[in-house]
């Protein structure tokens, strides 16, 4: 598909985006040069990033369909990114048809092109918002509308909180949407680590500065505070290959590799 009928206005093609060189590394076509060039060198230094982001995709995955076994049916994606393949409502609608969805992301492109696969879908809706308003995106009419947060929800927040940079800001959005949502609500996480990365992993990583969303790795102990007041469920904190494998695929010899943490948490009903 030509760029000119995807491409919001406004634009600066000239900056890659974090959300289009995902976009492009899970095989979509919402990418432009800037990007796509981008994501070259970042190959070039760490050969393996585009696995350690399927894994990445993939603990999405087990996570709605854990979130659907425990009866969740309410689901908040926040840094929801391009859509492509295995987005959360077509995982949640083939297993519960009436479970609601809505995208979060401020990326222009992402919001644009969900908002036209869903066009007509009365159960699952995006909105263009920063995820670090918790108070502001959980007011939107766009998720008050489908979602009813006096009940339980699930918030989603994969492969984003590591595009924020203060510790101490990623634990206050975490709390923000925590103390917001219904007790017995679950906040599921995975983000990126650079414990098993090496240098390569640094390399890749101040690459990232060069795009609208410099990143920031976190180690063990960084990533668990982030459920500070939720309960975590089994597994706990795990190389995202490591959170309940479906199949021999979901593991590897060595989950350090996916470079990724991964947990889910749950509001205490108490
Ligand atoms: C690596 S993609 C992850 C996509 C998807 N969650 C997944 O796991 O496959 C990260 C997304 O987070 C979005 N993002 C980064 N910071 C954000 C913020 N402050 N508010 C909303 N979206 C944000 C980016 O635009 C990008 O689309």
């Amino acid at each position: 598909m030509h760029e000119s009928a995807w491409m919001p206005t406004g634009l600066d093609p000239d900056v890659p985006s974090a959300a289009r060189v995902y976009d492009y590394f899970l095989g979509g076509y919402h990418n432009l040069a800037v990007d796509r060039e981008f994501a070259h060198r970042a190959e070039q230094t760490m050969p393996d990033l585009p696995l350690i982001l399927r894994t990445s995709r993939r603990f999405l995955r087990r996570a709605v369909h854990y979130l659907l076994e425990q009866g969740i049916t309410q689901f908040l994606d926040l840094g929801s990114g391009i859509p492509t393949a295995g987005n959360v409502h077509e995982i949640a609608h083939a297993a519960a048809p009436r479970s609601r969805v809505v995208y979060v992301d401020r990326d222009s492109v992402a919001m644009a092109h969900a908002a036209l696969m869903l066009e007509g879908n009365d159960n699952a809706a995006a909105l263009r918002a920063d995820l670090r308003d918790p108070r502001e995106v959980l007011r939107h009419n766009v998720v008050t509308n489908l979602l009813d947060l006096s009940q339980p929800v699930a918030v989603l927040m994969s492969a984003v909180l590591h595009f924020v940079e203060s510790d101490v800001e990623a634990q206050s959005i975490v709390a923000g949407y925590r103390t917001a949502i219904a007790p017995g609500s679950y906040i599921a996480i995975s983000q990126g680590t650079q414990e098993a990365a090496g240098e390569r992993g640094e390399q890749v990583i101040r690459l990232y500065d060069q795009t609208d969303s410099p990143f920031t790795a976190r180690d063990r102990g960084r990533f668990t505070r982030l459920f500070r007041g939720l309960d975590l469920v089994e597994p706990g904190v795990v190389y995202v290959p490591q959170w309940r494998p479906e199949s021999p695929e979901d593991v590897d010899e060595h989950p350090e590799l996916s470079c990724a943490y991964g947990a889910i948490g749950q509001k205490p009903l108490y």
